[in-house]
């Protein structure tokens, strides 16, 4: 069954009170890794998998989003007439590699909200979310691509899991899920669970595929823990409504709206940096 998902949501009006005192005035989403903002990764990622209409639902302090994915003239200008023509490059393609919109979410609501406030751009459509903190490194096919596999057999829901260790379940949204001829048939989510109260390992990483119903469904999602419309709960009742299947992604994970998980990211992809990844393998290894 093939389908022409092209859309994605990008949310990224959070606070990002866990990389406090750095998400003060820049959105976590533009914090590097080596020397690109996580929200290219995450919208490069996207386009390899085919979805270049962009939405990203932004708020207040993010405007440096919307400047880096727009065309810088005085600058493309002096790199230009500088000679320096690989930065040129690199700056002139950010600003046109997607047509990106971007829709205000007023208050942070919670995720749920944000997605919602995407329903008018998508439509009567099939679309992706992604959450660009969680930077996912694959080797093979781009972590979307993988859900849109997923999506293009089955024209459902897809949500991308990861096993986690029961010291970091209560850190996520948890699935139970079961085989249904070799797809895994998502029955119940709930977020952030006690090891005790967890159906299994598998996380919720921030990529997934849903159907339009979904946005019906967020309508009607009561505000829950916090006074946040969770993403997690309007998923469950569409679970209860029409199949929703997860895929176990391959690749390398990090969390990087975290100090941690963004200094491994920074190593990890450091480490394999052309120019300065030998370098840092020196100065790592007299550190330690
Ligand atoms: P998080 O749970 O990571 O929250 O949101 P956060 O505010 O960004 O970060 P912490 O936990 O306070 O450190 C998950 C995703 O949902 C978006 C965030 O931008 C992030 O991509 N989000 C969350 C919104 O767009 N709006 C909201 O009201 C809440």
């Amino acid at each position: 069954m093939g389908t022409s998902l092209r859309k994605i949501v990008f949310p990224t009006a959070g606070m990002g009170t866990r990389f406090l005192p750095a998400t003060k005035a820049t959105p976590k989403e533009m914090l590097t890794i080596v020397d690109k903002p996580l929200i290219q990764y995450g919208v490069e990622e996207a386009l390899a998998a085919g979805m270049g209409e962009i939405v990203m639902v932004t708020g207040r302090g993010k405007r440096s989003i919307e400047d880096h994915f727009d065309i810088s003239a005085e600058l493309e200008a002096n790199l230009h007439a500088a000679g320096k023509s690989a930065l040129y490059k690199t700056v002139s393609r950010v600003a046109r590699m997607a047509d990106v919109a971007y829709i205000r979410q007023k208050q942070p609501l919670g995720l749920g909200h944000a997605v919602l406030c995407a329903a008018p751009w998508v439509g009567d459509e099939c679309f992706g979310v992604s959450l660009a903190d969680e930077l996912i490194l694959s080797e093979g096919k781009t972590a979307m691509q993988q859900l849109r596999d997923v999506h293009e057999q089955t024209g459902a829901s897809v949500i991308g899991l990861a096993s986690v260790p029961d010291n970091e379940v209560s850190r996520y949204g948890i699935v139970k899920a079961r085989d249904e001829n070799g797809l895994l048939r998502l029955e119940d989510m709930i977020e952030k669970p006690s090891v005790d109260e967890a159906p299994s390992n598998l996380a919720m990483i921030g990529r997934y595929i849903f159907t339009p119903r979904l946005f019906e469904l967020l309508k009607t999602t009561n505000p829950g823990a916090g006074g946040e419309i969770q993403l997690t709960d309007a998923m469950c009742q569409l679970a209860k409504e029409e199949p929703v299947y997860g895929v176990v992604i391959e690749g390398q994970r990090f969390d990087a709206g975290n100090p941690y998980g963004f200094l491994l990211a920074n190593a990890t992809l450091g480490l394999q940096h052309p120019k300065h990844g030998e370098s840092l393998r020196a100065a790592l290894k007299s550190l330690l």
